[in-house]
């Protein structure tokens, strides 16, 4: 195929309301320092009272004007999100209408948990009529802390909310490509949800971590490989913010210095699904993205699921 997607202008928004490591030592029995030190993650944002689709909606709307387009032009909408707002309409579909998107463009949610950002890419490449001579609104967007079990300190401490977007259009330059994949493990991070008999996120952290490691270094070489380029020719590698030593993996295991590895779990903590789109919007916030700039992004969450895309600014 020699028609692909270019991601061309990012947006994110994240609540207002800051839960620090400390607001936690209130709660259950943790503290600042294991927090940092285990996962490097110094504060997150929780929505409240506020609402999902409005984040997503702010998340868009930037996304929107920093591409330069009107909301007309837009014929495909996916979200990615596995703690929607409402089970039904889909977010995408309430986005559509707060964002005047023309009735009739398709819009719909996908759940891949934290990989359902690049899940999205992987719909929306495999859509491309529908987006020729338009362009895709690509979105993540969680709410992470509904679903936590504020009494867990094993879960509770990780997660954040917020949202991120991208517009995207089509290029006759080979640029993105994309790569998913699950396996079916109910054991290892699940929820409830649904008048489910529990409705928390449950954990397995080790077996998690394991998981993600080993995933993301053979994302990086299938990516090196398809594409030709090894990482140490590449930019930017952007990886799903879950865990700082994670990351630190992967540092070491490519050799890969500080300024290529995008890290802002600090800030957020680990946002599912929002967590690849708001990295990206902060780096094009940057300038970073400039033309020419190639980046591997790599996602891996809960199915299990993973996947990784190579992206091409
Ligand atoms: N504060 C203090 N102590 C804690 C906390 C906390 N918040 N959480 C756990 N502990 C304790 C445990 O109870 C345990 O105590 P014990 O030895 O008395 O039993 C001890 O710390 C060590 O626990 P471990 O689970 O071995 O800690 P570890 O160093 O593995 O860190 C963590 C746990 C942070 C969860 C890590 O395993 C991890 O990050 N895993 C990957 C998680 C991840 O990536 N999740 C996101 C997936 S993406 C998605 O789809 C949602």
């Amino acid at each position: 195929m020699t028609e692909q997607l270019r991601l061309l202008g990012m947006g994110m928004a994240v609540p207002d309301k800051v839960m620090a490591n400390e607001d936690f030592e209130k709660i259950v029995d943790t503290s600042d320092a294991w927090i940092r030190e285990r996962t490097g993650i110094r504060e997150r944002r929780f929505i409240g009272e506020g609402s999902l689709t409005e984040l997503a909606a702010e998340a868009s709307r930037k996304a929107i004007a920093r591409a330069g387009i009107a909301p007309e032009e837009i014929g495909l909408v996916i979200c990615a999100t596995a703690t929607p707002e409402r089970a039904v309409p889909a977010t995408a579909c309430m986005l559509q209408k707060k964002l005047r998107i023309p009735a009739g463009t398709p819009a719909f949610d996908i759940n891949a948990a934290c990989t359902g950002f690049i899940y999205a890419m992987a719909a929306a490449q495999a859509m491309l009529p529908a987006i020729r001579g338009k362009y895709a609104l690509l979105i993540g967007a969680e709410e992470v802390s509904k679903i936590l079990d504020m009494a867990d300190r094993g879960t509770c401490v990780l997660f954040g909310d917020g949202a991120g977007a991208a517009v995207a259009g089509v290029t006759g330059k080979p640029g993105t490509r994309v790569r998913i994949f699950a396996d079916g493990d109910e054991e290892a991070l699940s929820c409830g949800g649904y008048g489910g008999e529990d409705r928390h996120l449950r954990m397995d952290g080790r077996k998690v971590f394991r998981f993600a490691v080993s995933r993301l270094e053979g994302e990086i070489r299938a990516l090196e490989e398809e594409t030709g380029i090894p990482v140490s020719g590449i930019d930017y590698v952007i990886c799903h913010q879950a865990n700082a030593r994670i990351l630190d993996h992967v540092r070491r295991k490519f050799g890969l210095p500080e300024e290529k590895l995008y890290v802002n779990l600090d800030r957020y903590g680990n946002t599912s699904a929002a967590s690849i789109p708001i990295a990206l919007a902060e780096m094009a916030e940057r300038r970073m993205l400039a033309p020419g700039k190639r980046a591997f992004a790599v996602g891996f969450g809960a199915g299990l699921t993973w996947g990784s895309c190579y992206l091409e600014f």
